[in-house]
C-alpha cells in the first residue's frame, strides 16, 4: 500500500467519468442527438423497435433494483479509517492492529434488522454495525449489532427467528419488534431470546444517533499470535460521544416528521466535519480459563460481565467521508463474517458457524453472481491474485493458466505454502460423535436478563415495562401473552407483575429457585488486566 488513503486512491480510479461539458451517449458511446422524445411512425403512429436508444433507456431502467437484503435492508454507510493505539502483538498478529502510525481504510454500514429498505430510522429495534477493514492483509469483516447478545444460540434457527419478527405472510403487516402475535408467539416458546427481548424493550433499542451508539461483535472470536497461541476475545466499539438514546415518545413523533432521521444525522454531521468516532475495545480470556464462567463463552445469548473481564481499548475509528453513490458502495458492500485476516480465527459458536455459510451464499443472489468482491466498495486494497474464473459481470481479463498444482506457470499465482504472512486456520483437537443436541452449558436462559434488568435505574425499568405492556398489548393471543408474562416471571416477579398488570390479566406464580444474577467474582486474569490501556 503506497498510497496515504488506498482505498480512496482505489474508488478515485473507478470513478465515473466526469460526464459534465460532454454530449450524452448510448451505453456503446454512440452520441446521442435527441432523448426526450421515441422513434415514430408520424407525429402520432407506433414506436419503432429500430429505436436502440429508446428501448436501451428503458431496460437498463427496468432493470436498477437488486433484491434488498434478507434483513438489515435499511442502511446508512460512511468511510473512515481505524488506528490502534499501540501493537497487539502480545495477542494476535493482525496487521491492522500492529503499528498505531499506520491508519488502515474502513467502510462502516449501521442497519435496522427488520423493515425493509424505505422503513423509518428511529423504530424500536437492533442495529447492525458492521466493519469493514481494508487492511494491507486483505479485507476484515467485523459484522456486529448494537447489542452485545442476539436472540438464538443455533444458526439453524435463524430462519424461524427470522420469519417470526418480519411482516405477517398473509397480509404483510409488519409484527417484528413493534408486535405482536408471531414473535412474542416464538418468545414465549424459545426462552434462549429472552436476555436479546430485554435488549429490545430497553432503551438501548432506540438509539439517538448511529454516532451515539455501541457497536459488539457478539461472539467469541479468537486472537492469534505469530507464534501461534490463541486468545478468547469479544470486540465492543465505544461510540465517543457517549451512548444515548430516543425515549420511546420521541421515536414516534420523530418517525412522523423525519423517517429519514438517523441517516440525515450521520451524513450531515460527517458533511460538517463533526466525525463520529469510536473506541474498539475487547475483553480476552486466554484459552484455559474457557470453562471459569457459570455460562458458555460459545453461547451467543451471553455477556461476559466486564466485572469479571474489563473491556481494554485498542486503538480508534473515525469516520470522515460519506460515500458518493449509495447504490455503488451502501447497497452493494458485502460483510461476511468469514472475511478474516491472519490473527483472528473463529470458535465454535453455532450461530457464528452458521453465519459463516450465510452471507455469502445470500449475496451470490443479492448482487448477481461470483464477482461482487470486484465491487468497488469490496475491493480489498492489496493484491488479489486467485484462480476464480469467469462468472456474471467478471470484470478482469484474466491471462495464463489458472490451475493447481501447475507446472507452466503462466500467470498462476505460487500457493503460499510456508509464506508467513498467509492464514493458517488455528490448529485444535477435535473429537465427538455426530449428533443434533444442544450443549447443557447453553441452559440458562434467565440469569443474564436478570443481571440486565436489575441494573437498570428506576425510570429506565419504567420505560421497559411501558414497551412490554405496549408491545405485548398488541399481541391479540391471550394465550401468548400469558405465556410470555410467564417467561419474564422467571427474569423478576415484579417485572412479570407490573406488565401482566397493564396487560388486564393475571399475575403469574413466583417461581421457586431462580439463579442468582449476581455474576461470580473476578477472575484472576491477572496478565490481561493490565492498567485498562
Ligand atoms: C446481514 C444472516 C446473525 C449482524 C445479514 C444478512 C444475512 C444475515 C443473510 C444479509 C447480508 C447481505 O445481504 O449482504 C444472518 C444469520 C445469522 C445472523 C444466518 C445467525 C445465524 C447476526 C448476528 C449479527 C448480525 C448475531 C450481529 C452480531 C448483521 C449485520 C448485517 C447482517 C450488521 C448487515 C450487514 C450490512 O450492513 O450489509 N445477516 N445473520 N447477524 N447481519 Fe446477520
Amino acid at each position: 500500500m503506497t498510497h496515504k488513503d488506498p482505498k480512496q486512491y482505489q474508488r478515485d480510479t473507478h470513478r465515473a467519468a466526469d460526464p459534465s461539458g460532454g454530449a450524452l451517449t448510448t451505453d456503446q458511446g454512440v452520441t446521442v442527438d435527441h432523448t426526450d422524445d421515441s422513434l415514430t411512425v408520424g407525429e402520432r403512429g407506433p414506436t419503432l423497435m429500430e429505436d436502440f436508444h429508446f428501448r436501451e433507456k428503458l431496460t437498463h431502467f427496468d432493470h436498477e433494483r437488486i433484491p434488498e437484503r434478507v434483513v438489515h435492508a435499511r442502511g446508512s454507510a460512511a468511510y473512515g479509517y481505524f488506528e490502534p493505539y499501540r501493537s497487539c502483538a502480545e495477542f494476535t498478529r493482525a496487521a491492522f492492529l500492529q503499528d498505531p502510525d499506520v491508519r488502515t481504510p474502513v467502510f462502516v454500514r449501521f442497519s435496522t434488522v427488520q423493515g425493509p429498505r424505505g422503513s423509518a430510522d428511529t423504530v424500536r429495534d437492533v442495529r447492525g454495525f458492521a466493519t469493514k477493514f481494508y487492511t494491507s492483509e486483505g479485507n476484515y469483516d467485523l459484522v456486529g449489532n448494537n447489542f452485545p447478545v442476539f436472540f438464538i444460540q443455533d444458526g439453524i434457527k435463524f430462519p424461524d427467528f427470522v420469519h417470526a419478527v418480519k411482516p405477517e405472510p398473509h397480509n404483510e403487516v409488519p409484527t417484528g419488534a413493534s408486535a405482536h402475535d408471531t414473535l412474542w408467539d416464538f418468545v414465549s416458546l424459545q426462552p434462549e431470546t429472552l436476555h436479546t427481548i430485554f435488549w429490545l424493550m430497553s432503551d438501548r433499542a432506540i438509539p439517538r444517533s448511529f454516532r451515539m451508539m455501541q457497536g459488539f461483535g457478539v461472539h467469541t472470536f479468537r486472537f492469534v499470535t505469530a507464534e501461534g497461541r490463541a486468545t478468547l476475545v469479544k470486540f465492543h466499539w465505544t461510540p465517543k460521544l457517549g451512548v444515548h438514546s430516543l425515549v420511546w415518545d420521541e421515536a414516534q413523533e420523530i418517525q412522523g416528521r423525519d423517517p429519514d432521521y438517523h441517516r440525515k444525522d450521520l451524513w450531515e454531521a460527517i458533511a460538517s466535519g463533526a466525525y463520529p468516532e469510536y473506541e474498539l475495545g475487547v475483553q480476552l480470556v486466554p484459552e484455559e480459563d474457557e470453562f471459569a464462567f457459570d455460562f458458555d463463552l460459545l453461547d451467543p445469548t451471553k455477556i461476559i460481565p466486564e466485572e469479571q473481564v474489563p473491556v481494554r481499548p485498542i486503538g480508534r475509528m473515525v469516520l470522515n467521508r460519506n460515500p458518493d453513490n449509495f447504490f455503488a458502495e451502501t447497497e452493494q458492500v458485502a460483510f461476511h463474517t468469514a472475511n478474516v485476516v491472519p490473527g483472528i480465527d473463529f470458535t465454535d459458536d453455532p450461530l457464528l458457524q452458521a453465519r459463516n455459510f450465510s452471507y455469502l451464499d445470500t449475496q451470490l443472489i443479492r448482487l448477481g453472481g461470483p464477482n461482487f468482491s470486484q465491487l468497488p466498495v469490496n475491493q480489498p486494497v492489496d493484491a488479489v491474485r486467485t484462480n476464480q474464473r469467469d462468472g456474471h459481470g467478471q470484470h478482469a481479463i484474466h491471462t495464463g493458466t489458472n490451475y493447481t498444482p501447475n507446472s507452466l506457470g503462466g500467470g498462476c499465482p505460487a500457493v503460499g505454502g510456508g509464506d508467513p504472512s498467509a492464514f493458517r486456520h488455528l490448529r485444535t483437537h477435535l473429537e465427538g460423535q455426530k449428533l443434533r443436541k444442544r450443549s447443557a452449558s447453553f441452559e440458562d436462559h434467565y440469569t443474564q436478563p436478570a443481571l440486565f434488568w436489575r441494573s437498570m435505574s428506576g425510570w429506565e425499568q419504567r420505560h421497559m415495562v411501558d414497551a412490554f405492556r405496549f408491545e405485548l398489548g398488541k399481541c391479540d393471543s391471550r394465550q401468548v401473552r400469558a405465556r410470555t408474562v410467564d417467561q419474564l416471571a422467571h427474569v423478576d416477579h415484579e417485572l412479570a407483575t407490573a406488565v401482566a398488570d397493564g396487560l388486564g390479566i393475571a399475575a403469574p406464580d413466583r417461581v421457586d429457585g431462580l439463579p442468582d444474577p449476581r455474576p461470580s467474582p473476578a477472575l484472576s486474569l491477572e496478565n490481561l488486566r493490565g492498567d485498562g490501556s
